[in-house]
């Protein structure tokens, strides 16, 4: 008999700039069998194949500026959380504002999609800024530069901080010390969900 398929499991992972939530989300969507969404990973597609929404999108991401709502949720609403969608999915790097957090709940409620939990990944300033900076090296983003990375983290605390409130009073979020070896990290992340779940 094969195995029967996990359960449904649907995620976000929440944090700064540089703090891994593409790195441990892609681990988490193998663990979970979801599939990953980074918007950030779309909005660079997007760019990169010339299309309206990359032209759009492009002189925000270079400024380190975070997307208007009705472009981000233009592109994500319908693919990732409608009725067609994959029952299982970690997001990465959306919502990221209240608005867009607001329209996904409405949105996915109707599908039966809606969030099991909020992941924030905690994590020091300094340790954000040297990552950063080491990635800059090879990453050829052009938002990996030092004054774009203090305003996209400026952004973040302005603009995404408010979210923690938002889920912590739904009762889904869990805070993470995101210092450390991936592997660790990681095996944070999968305790603090079970103790989520249980
Ligand atoms: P986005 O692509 O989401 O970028 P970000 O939030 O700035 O985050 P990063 O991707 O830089 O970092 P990360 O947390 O994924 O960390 P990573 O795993 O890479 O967004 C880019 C832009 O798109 C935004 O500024 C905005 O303009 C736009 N945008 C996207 N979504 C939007 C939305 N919903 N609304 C509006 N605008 C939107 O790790 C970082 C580095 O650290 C890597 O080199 C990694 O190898 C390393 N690392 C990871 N874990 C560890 C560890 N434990 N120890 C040591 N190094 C580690
Ligand atoms: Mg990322």
């Amino acid at each position: 008999m094969p195995d029967s398929p996990p359960a449904p499991f649907r995620l976000l992972m929440l944090g700064a700039p540089g703090s891994g939530k593409g790195t441990q989300g892609t681990r988490l969507a193998e663990r979970y069998g979801a599939r990953h969404v980074s918007t950030g990973d779309l909005l660079r597609g997007q760019v990169a194949a010339g299309s309206d929404l990359g032209r759009q999108a492009q002189p925000y991401m270079d400024r380190g500026d975070l997307v208007p709502d009705e472009l981000i949720l233009g592109m994500v609403l319908e693919r990732v959380l409608g009725g067609t969608a994959p029952e299982s999915y970690v997001l990465d790097g959306f919502p990221r504002t209240v608005a867009q957090a607001k329209a996904a709940y409405e949105h996915a409620k109707d599908a039966d999609r809606t969030l099991d939990a909020v992941v924030c990944l905690d994590i020091p300033h300094d340790e954000l800024l040297a990552r950063l900076e080491d990635r800059g090296r090879s990453s050829g983003r052009s938002d990996d530069n030092a004054a774009t990375v203090l305003h996209r983290i400026e952004e973040y605390e302005q603009k995404t901080l408010p979210l923690l409130d938002y889920y912590a009073g739904r009762g889904i979020l869990v805070r993470v010390d995101a210092v450390g070896e991936v592997d660790a990290v990681t095996e944070r992340i999968v305790q603090a969900l079970d103790g989520l779940k249980g």
